[in-house]
C-alpha cells in the first residue's frame, strides 16, 4: 500500500508511518517545515511540505495523487488558537478529501475522539470548540461517497503498546496507548472491506487483529 500521512509528526501520525514501513509499505508523511522532512527520510519515509490549513486545494491533491490512502492524524491540538482548531480538525478533512477527488484516491482514515471525552473532567471553551469541530469534521466525511473509516480513540497516553484493544461501534471511553492506536489503523488499513464506518477504540484485551476480524465477524462494519 502507498500511504500519505497528514498529521506524520504527531504521536499517532509517527507510530503508524513507521509500523508501515516496516511491514513493507510506502509512507509519504507531510510535514510543515523541511526541518522535519530529513528525519522522516532517514527512516524511509518520504515527505512533502505542506500544510492543511493554508495550501491550496490542488497542492494537496498533487501530494496526494498516486497514493492509494490518506490518513488524517492531524490536530491543531488548541496550540495555535481556536482559528487553527477550525482549520485543521475542523476543515481539514473536508478539504483532504476534495484534494482526494481531484487526485483520483478514494480511501480515508480519520483519527478523530470519542464525543464524551471526558468531558465531565474538562468542559473548558477550547475544548468545547474542539469537540464541536472534530465532530463537524466526521460528518462531512460521512457524506462521501469515498470508502472511509473514522476512528475515535480514548485518552491518548505514550506507554509502549501491548498489542491488546476494545474496538467496536461504541465503547466507554477509558484510554489507549498511541502505539496500540497505530497497530489498529494499520490492521484497518490492510482489511479494506471494513469502510464505512465509525469505530471507538480503547485499552483493552483482545488482540488488535482479532479485534480487526470480530468487526466483519460480527457485520459491525461493510
Ligand atoms: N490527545 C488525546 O488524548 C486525543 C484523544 C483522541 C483523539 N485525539 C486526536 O488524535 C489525533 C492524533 O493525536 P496526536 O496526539 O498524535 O497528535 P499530535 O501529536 O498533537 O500531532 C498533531 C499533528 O498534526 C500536525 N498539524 C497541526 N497543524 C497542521 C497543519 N496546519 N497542517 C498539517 N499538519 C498539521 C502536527 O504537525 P507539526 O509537527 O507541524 O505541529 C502534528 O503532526 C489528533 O487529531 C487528535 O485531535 C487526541
Amino acid at each position: 500500500m502507498k500511504v500519505i500521512i497528514v498529521g506524520v509528526t504527531g504521536g499517532v501520525g509517527v507510530r503508524v508511518a513507521r509500523g508501515l514501513t516496516a511491514r513493507g509499505h510506502q509512507v509519504t508523511g507531510m510535514v510543515r517545515r523541511s526541518g522535519q522532512a530529513s528525519s522522516l527520510e532517514r527512516e524511509g519515509i518520504a515527505a512533502v511540505v505542506g500544510d492543511v490549513a493554508t495550501d491550496a486545494v490542488e497542492t494537496l491533491a498533487n501530494f496526494i495523487r498516486g497514493h492509494d490512502i490518506v490518513l488524517f492524524t492531524a490536530g491543531a491540538g488548541g496550540r495555535d488558537g481556536p482559528e487553527a482548531t477550525v482549520a485543521v480538525d475542523g476543515d481539514g478533512p473536508a478539504k483532504v478529501v476534495a484534494a482526494m477527488k481531484i487526485a483520483g484516491v478514494n480511501r480515508f482514515y480519520l483519527v478523530s475522539v470519542f464525543p464524551e471525552a471526558w468531558r465531565e473532567r474538562r468542559m473548558d471553551e477550547d475544548f468545547e470548540q474542539y469537540m464541536v469541530e472534530k465532530k463537524k469534521a466526521e460528518t462531512q466525511i460521512t457524506l462521501t461517497d469515498l470508502d472511509w473509516i473514522i476512528l475515535r480513540p480514548s485518552a491518548l497516553i505514550n506507554e509502549p503498546g501491548v498489542g491488546t484493544v476494545d474496538l467496536g461501534l461504541a465503547k466507554v471511553h477509558e484510554e489507549i496507548r498511541r502505539d496500540d492506536v497505530a497497530d489498529t489503523l494499520i490492521a484497518l488499513m490492510e482489511r479494506p472491506e471494513i469502510r464505512r464506518s465509525i469505530l471507538e477504540v480503547t485499552g483493552g484485551e483482545t488482540p488488535i487483529a482479532d479485534a480487526v476480524t470480530a468487526l466483519m465477524s460480527s457485520g459491525k462494519a461493510s
